[in-house]
C-alpha cells in the first residue's frame, strides 16, 4: 500500500462572501484570532505526516505565497528587538514544502483538484478545504489516514449536519455502517431541500486515489455550473470502494460570515491569554442588549451588579 505523502489545498475561490475584505486580499488570509485561515489548514496537514503540499491558487493569491516564504526584513527586525517567541511563530510558517500552482478559470473545485494532477502523480493524496478547520485531539486529517491505511480505499471526512443544512454541502448516501466508517453506495453534491439521501456531510477532507484525475478529465459541469469533485467521487464509487469517515473533533465554518464571527468567539475562549476577557465582554453584551438568560441575571443579581448597569446603559 502507498502512503499518503502529498495533499492538495484549493485556494482559487473568489471569496464574495467576504467582499469588500477579498477585495485585494486572499480570503485564506483573513485570521482567526492571529493566524490566517489557510495555516490552520497547512498545520493539519503536517501534524497528519503530509510531505508536500500544493496550494492551488488563483488571481491576487500572492499573499499566500509570502506568508509561507521567509520574511528577511520581519524577521531580523524581531531578532534585535529581541522578540523570540513571536520570532518562531514567524518563522515556523516558512519551514513547509509547499508549492504552489495556479487554477487559470474558476471552474469549481473538482477543476482545481485536477489542475495538480501531475504534482500528484501515481499516488493517493488528500485534499484539504479551507473553509472548513477542525479542531479535533487528533488530527482530522490523520484519523482519515489511519482509516485508509486499514482500507485502502478513498476515505471522505463527514459528520452529520441539520436536515436544514444539507443543501450547502456534498451529501453521502451510506450503504452499510461499521463504527465511525461507512460504506459509500452514492453521493450527491448540495441537494434539494427533502431529497438528501442522510445527513452525513462532507466536510472539507478527502484521501482519494490517481484514479479521480481520469475521472476528472471528462467530468462534466454540474451544481452551480462548476466541475464538481462530489460528481467525480461519485463516479469513483461505481468502479471502486468509497468509504466516508465520521471524524472526530469540533469543525468550524469559517467559509461564512457568522461561522467566522462563532469560530473567533470560540477560538478566543479556548486561547488562555483572551479567555476571561473574551468572556466577560459575552456577558456584558448579553445584559446591554436583554438577551441575558434570566437564570444568568437572578446570579448577577444576587452579586453586585452596579459596575455591570453602569456600563450596559452608558
Ligand atoms: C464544497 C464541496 C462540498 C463540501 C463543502 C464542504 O462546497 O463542493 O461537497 O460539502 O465544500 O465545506 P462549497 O462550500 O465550496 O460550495
Amino acid at each position: 500500500m502507498q502512503k499518503v505523502k502529498k495533499a492538495i489545498i484549493p485556494a482559487a475561490g473568489l471569496g464574495t462572501r467576504f467582499l469588500p475584505a477579498t477585495k485585494a486580499m486572499p480570503k485564506e488570509m483573513l485570521p482567526i484570532i492571529d493566524k490566517p485561515t489557510i495555516q490552520y489548514i497547512v498545520e493539519e496537514a503536517v501534524e497528519s505526516g503530509i510531505e508536500d503540499i500544493i496550494i492551488v491558487t488563483g488571481k491576487g493569491k500572492r499573499a499566500i505565497e509570502d506568508h509561507f516564504d521567509h520574511a528577511f526584513e520581519l524577521e531580523s527586525n524581531l531578532e534585535m528587538k529581541g522578540k523570540l517567541k513571536l520570532l518562531e511563530e514567524v518563522q515556523r510558517t516558512s519551514k513547509v514544502d509547499i508549492h504552489y500552482i495556479r487554477q487559470k478559470e474558476p471552474k469549481g473545485l473538482g477543476h482545481a483538484v485536477w489542475c495538480a494532477r501531475r504534482f500528484i502523480g501515481q499516488e493517493p493524496f488528500a485534499v484539504l478545504l479551507g473553509d472548513d478547520i477542525v479542531r479535533a485531539e487528533t488530527p482530522c486529517l490523520k484519523q482519515m489516514i489511519t482509516q485508509y491505511e486499514a482500507v485502502s480505499s478513498a476515505i471522505l471526512g463527514v459528520q452529520p449536519v441539520p436536515d436544514g443544512e444539507t443543501g450547502r454541502y456534498g451529501i453521502v448516501a451510506p450503504a452499510s455502517q461499521n463504527g465511525r466508517l461507512y460504506e459509500v453506495a452514492g453521493l450527491v453534491e448540495k441537494p434539494p431541500a427533502g431529497q438528501a439521501p442522510s445527513n452525513l456531510a462532507i466536510l472539507g477532507r478527502y484521501i482519494l486515489p490517481p484514479e479521480i484525475f481520469g475521472i476528472l478529465d471528462s467530468q462534466e459541469e454540474g451544481s452551480g455550473g462548476e466541475i464538481q469533485l462530489t460528481d467525480a467521487i461519485a463516479r469513483l464509487a461505481l468502479e471502486q470502494q468509497v468509504y466516508a469517515y465520521n471524524f472526530q473533533g469540533t469543525r468550524y465554518d469559517v467559509g461564512e460570515k457568522l461561522g467566522f464571527i462563532l469560530t473567533t468567539l470560540d477560538f478566543a475562549v479556548a486561547n488562555p491569554e483572551l479567555r476571561g476577557a473574551t468572556l466577560k465582554a459575552i456577558q456584558e453584551l448579553l445584559v446591554k442588549e436583554g438577551a441575558a438568560p434570566e437564570i444568568f441575571l437572578r446570579d448577577l443579581r444576587a452579586r453586585d451588579v452596579s459596575d455591570w448597569s453602569s456600563r450596559s446603559t452608558g
